[in-house]
């Protein structure tokens, strides 16, 4: 019974630590694809190539989303959270701002995004 028990255990604690490695492994790619994606949504707004623009903005948002669930669940840290949300607000409001023929409203939040990247990196880039 207590052997049984113990593999229990055992089985639980890797599992969480498998996961917890998946998610930060997670976190480098889903980094580099919010470089490259903060600066191709702005190019593609400049150019006024609208289908682009809106599918990279439409990426951006879950990536957002997806950094501010990491923050809130495997490395908790309300202020970073914050500022992904507020990431995900601006990535969202760029379909609107397109939607009403309001580029250079669009514009601004691709660049928004794209200015607040340090407000997260100084204070947690990199994990530890
Ligand atoms: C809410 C927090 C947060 C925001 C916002 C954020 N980052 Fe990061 N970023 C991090 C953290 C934390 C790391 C370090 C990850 C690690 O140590 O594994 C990182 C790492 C990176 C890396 C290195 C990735 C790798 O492992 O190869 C790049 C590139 C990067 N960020 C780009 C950006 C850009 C560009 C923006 C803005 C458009 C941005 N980040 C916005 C938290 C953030």
């Amino acid at each position: 019974m207590k052997a049984r028990l113990l593999v229990l255990l055992l089985l639980v604690c890797g599992a969480t630590s498998f996961s917890e490695a998946a998610t930060r492994l997670q976190f480098s790619v889903w980094m580099r694809a919010i470089d490259n994606k903060t600066v191709s949504v702005q190019k593609h707004l400049a150019a006024g190539r609208e289908a682009e623009a809106l599918a990279d903005a439409r990426a951006l948002q879950q990536l957002y989303a997806d950094m501010a669930a990491f923050f809130e669940r495997d490395y908790p840290a309300a202020d970073a959270v914050a500022i992904s949300r507020d990431g995900e607000r601006l990535a969202a409001a760029i379909p609107v701002h397109l939607a009403t023929g309001d580029a250079v409203g669009a514009a601004q939040a691709a660049r928004a995004i794209a200015l607040a990247c340090n407000d997260c990196h100084d204070p947690y880039k990199p994990l530890p």
